[in-house]
């Protein structure tokens, strides 16, 4: 892998970032490992939004005061981190929203009801976190489309061979795929498929939830017309996301909210909306959380997102292997070459949710469920998983200290 000769980022000194993990539970240190679901906020984040808060707020594009204007510049500028972060072409691309989910709800209703009908497909894969499965299943029946996925082989790998068959089925107009699975790590081959889409002139919307805290991103590589990301799975503040889009489609496309900030003008008989990317931001956004959204853009970019995938892809091997060692433990998902930080297990015969709160009871955070996507789990023939995920202030023993875990769990109720 070309990530061999990256600098090693140093998980023990950032780990001294992040109050929580400095905590004790029932004697044992806490294992956080449940990034894929929210992060730990570093300190560095929550200074910046305190300083935001504390100096610079105010509400934004509005007042002519100075504070005003330092908010705007304190929103605006973040805005330009976060467009920079993901190489966007003009930083008009780049829309807040509320989360991952809302902006994949915005393409689906403000580009999705006016652009299908029936006769057209789209298209989604069968790993998909819900959020970007349901709205457009939604969309699709709204309009008369058909909704169909691409299926996964048994490592739970997408099977391209499929999309001949999906091509032959009406006008594929819409290819929605997330660039690394929430459930399972699998790394999807999302230029592959933005190459497909567009021979079959259909728009390509990219799930970036799991991938952006992880990886570089660079959306003009990729090839997509649509990518979506939150910053709370990447060190930021819960409330605020972002959807990069095209600019010229988003300038076709309907606004999605309606309200303050996002018109031109208002009239008792009409109204004309604001230019990019205010069309999309309809009223008072996430301000403070913007600027804490930036601030963790930059605190990640200082780690490096090159330094980031190899940790974790350590972490992940380190995981695999030790889980191996098991042989009770189903896991889930392809080799570590072809997975981000994220593992899924069951434990054999004990449910996933008893599984967390024994591991629960020694500090131990790992998440059990569904993960929002049940039609993988439908796949599986599973109804829920356990699942660790790891992240920049992850480290060996942590994974060390849930195979222990592991076995309490088999002792008491394997
Ligand atoms: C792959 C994926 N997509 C979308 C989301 C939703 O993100 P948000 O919480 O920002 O709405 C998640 C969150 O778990 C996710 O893992």
């Amino acid at each position: 892998m070309a990530v061999a000769a990256t600098p090693k980022l140093d998980a023990q000194r950032i780990r001294s970032d992040f109050a929580y993990l400095e905590e004790i539970v029932n004697d044992h240190a806490v294992a956080y490992l449940d990034s894929a679901s929210s992060t730990q906020k570093p300190r560095q984040v929550l200074d910046r939004m305190r300083e935001f808060y504390e100096h610079e707020y105010a509400n934004v594009h509005r007042g002519v005061y100075r504070l005003a204007e330092r908010a705007t510049e304190g929103y605006e500028g973040a805005r330009r981190t976060v467009a920079a972060f993901v190489n966007a072409p003009s930083e008009r691309e780049l829309i807040f929203t509320r989360s991952a989910t809302e902006a994949l709800n915005l393409v689906a209703y403000a580009w999705g009801l006016d652009n299908l009908g029936p006769g057209d497909v789209v298209v989604v894969t069968e790993l998909e976190h819900h959020a970007n499965f349901v709205p457009w299943q939604f969309i699709a029946s709204r309009t008369g489309a058909s909704f169909r996925h691409i299926p996964i082989d048994d490592t739970a790998e997408l099977q391209l061979d499929a999309l001949d068959a999906l091509a032959q089925e009406g006008n594929v107009k819409v290819v929605g795929a997330g660039l690394v699975s929430n459930t399972i790590g699998t790394i999807n081959p999302v230029e592959r498929l933005a190459a497909w889409a567009h021979e079959q002139g259909a728009i390509m919307v990219v799930d970036a939830a799991q991938a952006a805290p992880h990886r570089a991103i660079d959306v003009q590589a990729l090839g997509c017309d649509f990518l979506a990301f939150s910053s709370h799975k990447l060190c930021g503040p819960s409330g605020v996301g972002a959807l990069w889009g095209r600019a010229e489609l988003l300038e076709a496309m309907s606004p999605f909210n309606l309200g303050g900030s996002m018109i031109r003008s208002v009239a008792l008989d009409r109204t004309t909306f604001n230019e990019l990317p205010y069309k999309f931001e309809a009223g008072t956004p996430a301000i403070a959380e913007a600027v804490g959204f930036a601030a963790a853009v930059d605190y990640i970019s200082a780690i490096g997102l090159d330094a980031i995938e190899a940790h974790e892809h350590e972490l992940v091997e380190h995981a695999l292997a030790r889980l191996a060692e098991l042989e009770w433990v189903e896991v889930y998902g392809p080799p570590a070459d072809r997975r981000a930080g994220i593992v899924s297990f069951n434990v054999e015969g004990v449910h996933p949710h008893d599984v967390a709160q024994i591991l629960d009871w020694d500090g131990i955070a790992v998440r059990a469920g569904h993960h929002c996507t049940q039609p993988l789990m439908t796949r599986l023939g599973i109804a829920a998983t356990t699942r660790a995920s790891f992240y920049v202030y992850s480290i060996p023993e942590e994974i060390d200290r849930l195979v222990e875990g592991l076995h309490k769990v088999k002792r008491a109720l394997g």
